[in-house]
């Protein structure tokens, strides 16, 4: 069930550069929440900025669901100034999330960037016993790995575009890397990042028939499907030419799109 409530900051503290923890109270959206789904946060009270903006649920701990977030702009400098019992007027959960793997088949975890903050509460849910989380960041200093948000219980293997920390290259170099040692395949690919990454991961999922779902981070207004802010192009394969990313989204099965048009 969606909810739209005015939710405690918990704590909103930086963890990386430029990269900020928000913990929200709301037992309400951490009961209701899956790995993938996102909220809409009104980052303050006035006509400026106008629009919530989307986040995705990196956590839910005790009453609290848990956002990672890089300061990119206003709406997030703004966010990066709120205090401890300050509060916000958040709407989720949201969105549909990620499937699960077929039983007793491991699953590979990929994560471009910011797009590492699904993938933590998904990494949680399932277990470092049945994943494998890779992640790339341009370099060393913007590395966000899982004991930032307190989760310890989930290994992550990262790629540096730069090699200042794991392999150099790319996550999806890293991915082939995994890919080549793994016996059986995996039972499927999450993906979550800029379009460039996920390209490049759903190509070769797609090219060894593995399933693959990525979660999409379009520009969005309203979240709820009624603006056609978030729409993307759909591959045909189903009766549909767009998707609404906010509702029928933001997790994809990699075959539903029209990755020429994205
Ligand atoms: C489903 C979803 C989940 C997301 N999860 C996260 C997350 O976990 N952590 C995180 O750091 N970021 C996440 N984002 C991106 C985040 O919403 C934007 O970084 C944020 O809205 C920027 O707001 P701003 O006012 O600071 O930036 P602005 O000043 O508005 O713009 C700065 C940059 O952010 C982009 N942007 C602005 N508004 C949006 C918007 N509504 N949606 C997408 N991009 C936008 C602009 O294109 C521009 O490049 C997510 C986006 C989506 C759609
Ligand atoms: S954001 Fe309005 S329809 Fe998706």
């Amino acid at each position: 069930m969606i909810t739209e409530q005015t939710s405690q900051i918990a704590f909103n503290k930086q963890v990386a550069s430029r990269v900020f923890l928000m913990g929200l109270k709301s037992p309400e959206m951490r009961a209701a929440a899956v790995p993938g789904q996102f909220v809409m946060i009104r980052v303050r009270q006035a006509m400026d900025p106008l629009l919530r903006r989307p986040f995705s649920i990196c956590r839910a701990d005790g009453d609290l669901i848990l956002v990672l977030y890089r300061v990119v702009g206003r709406g997030t400098e703004i966010l990066s100034e709120m205090r401890q019992g300050d509060s916000l007027d958040v709407m989720g959960p949201l969105g549909r999330g990620f499937g699960h793997p077929p039983d007793g088949r491991r699953a590979i975890l990929t994560a471009g960037g910011m797009g590492i903050a699904p993938l933590l509460f998904l990494g949680d849910s399932v277990g470092f016993l049945g994943c494998n989380l890779l992640a790339g960041f341009a370099s060393s200093d913007q590395v966000i790995g899982p004991d930032r948000v307190g989760l310890l219980n989930v290994e992550m293997s990262v790629a540096t575009d730069d090699g200042t920390l794991g392999r150099q290259g790319t996550v999806a170099d890293l991915m082939e890397e995994h890919l080549s040692h793994m016996d059986p395949e995996p039972g499927m690919v999450f993906a979550c990042g800029p379009i460039p990454m996920l390209k490049a991961i759903a190509a070769i999922a797609m090219r060894r028939d593995i399933p693959c779902q990525v979660s999409l981070e379009t520009t969005m207004a309203c979240g709820l499907g009624a603006c056609q802010g978030c729409a993307v192009k759909a591959s045909g394969r189903r009766d549909r030419s767009y998707w609404h990313v906010c509702r029928e989204g933001p997790v994809f099965d990699a075959r539903d799109l029209d990755w020429g048009a994205l």
